[in-house]
């Protein structure tokens, strides 16, 4: 019996229902092209419906680099990005460069990446009935709200600084000979450091002129923590100290009830650069138990850096 045709809007590149992403994972390939014919209508929605709604926040609670970032990319409000034209801007600025990536990558591979001034980008977008909570990354996350960041020169070498402590805790358990020993080590490393992302990256602070004003990347992407992180008195708000953010476990299901504030991007870099000396002075050998859990791709990915 013939089958009465309707007009069914295509899958698109929406999070978790996209076959060139399923595809690309199923193939174990981790760097991608853009497919920007892939886009659906709903997903240019979704992109429109998520910028117009956080264009007046970021004006009132972003700090002035993020909004600076967001002119100089000259972000199209009413379409899903290109990353190449948002390259064509970023990259005469700071050297920075988003990179399409399918998915998950290995804490390594990720800060590996930034060492090298590439952002692995997530190309997929959120549906346009969840614009709300997403637990993993989309391209709104991470070009609307990790970008912008990325074209100034203070936080981009922060950043790349922070990359190259991977290498760091790649080269130390290198010179471990006791396996356990190696595992546990490297284990409490790369949790010191998810933690001090956490806290900086995703969800810092910065006192400003116009007083406190958010810069991480969380925050930035997230209609309703913006405005909670600077306005609730439900949050507790501290100047940043390294041992504290470094022993400070963390829950990522509900908004962040404590936040550490730098004073600007060089005293952001310059924790990156104690970080870095405490990981080689055995000071990040033991930090607190918690979250987040150290995955076995992650150690993986660290460990095998360490052979090379
Ligand atoms: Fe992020």
């Amino acid at each position: 019996m013939p089958r009465t045709t309707s007009v069914v809007e295509p899958p698109g590149l929406t999070t978790n229902r996209a076959p060139f992403i399923e595809e690309a994972q199923r193939d174990g390939r981790l760097y991608i092209h853009q497919p920007y014919e892939l886009y659906s209508g709903e997903n240019h929605q979704a992109w429109r419906r998520l910028f117009a709604r956080m264009t007046p926040r970021w004006e009132r609670y972003a700090n002035e680099h993020f909004l600076q970032g967001i002119h100089s990319l000259c972000l199209d409000p009413q379409r899903v990005p290109k990353l190449e034209d948002v390259n064509r801007f970023l990259q005469p600025l700071t050297g920075f460069q988003a990179k399409a990536v399918s998915g998950y990558i290995p804490a390594f591979v990720f800060f590996d990446c930034l060492r090298n001034r590439s952002f692995p980008t997530t190309i997929t977008i959120r549906p346009s009935d969840k614009l709300d909570y997403l637990p993993e990354p989309d391209i709104f996350h991470d070009v609307a709200g990790h970008v912008p960041m990325h074209t100034d020169k203070a936080f981009a070498e922060a950043l790349v600084r922070f990359g190259e402590c991977a290498h760091t805790a790649a080269e130390l358990a290198a010179g471990i000979r006791d396996e356990a020993e190696q595992v546990h080590r490297l284990t409490s490393i790369i949790k010191a450091m998810a933690r001090f992302f956490w806290f900086t990256i995703e969800f810092g602070l910065m006192r400003g002129k116009g007083g406190l004003r958010v810069y991480g990347s969380g925050l930035l992407s997230s209609y309703g923590e913006i405005e909670h992180a600077i306005d609730s008195r439900e949050v507790q708000r501290y100047p940043i100290q390294l041992e504290w953010a470094i022993n400070q476990g963390f829950a990522i299901d509900h908004y962040q009830p404590l936040l550490f504030v730098v004073d600007s991007f060089d005293h952001l870099f310059s924790l990156v650069d104690q970080l870095e000396k405490w990981m080689r002075a055995g000071k990040l050998n033991n930090v607190a138990p918690g979250e987040p859990q150290v995955n076995e791709r992650d150690l993986k990915s660290f460990l095998q850096a360490a052979t090379e």
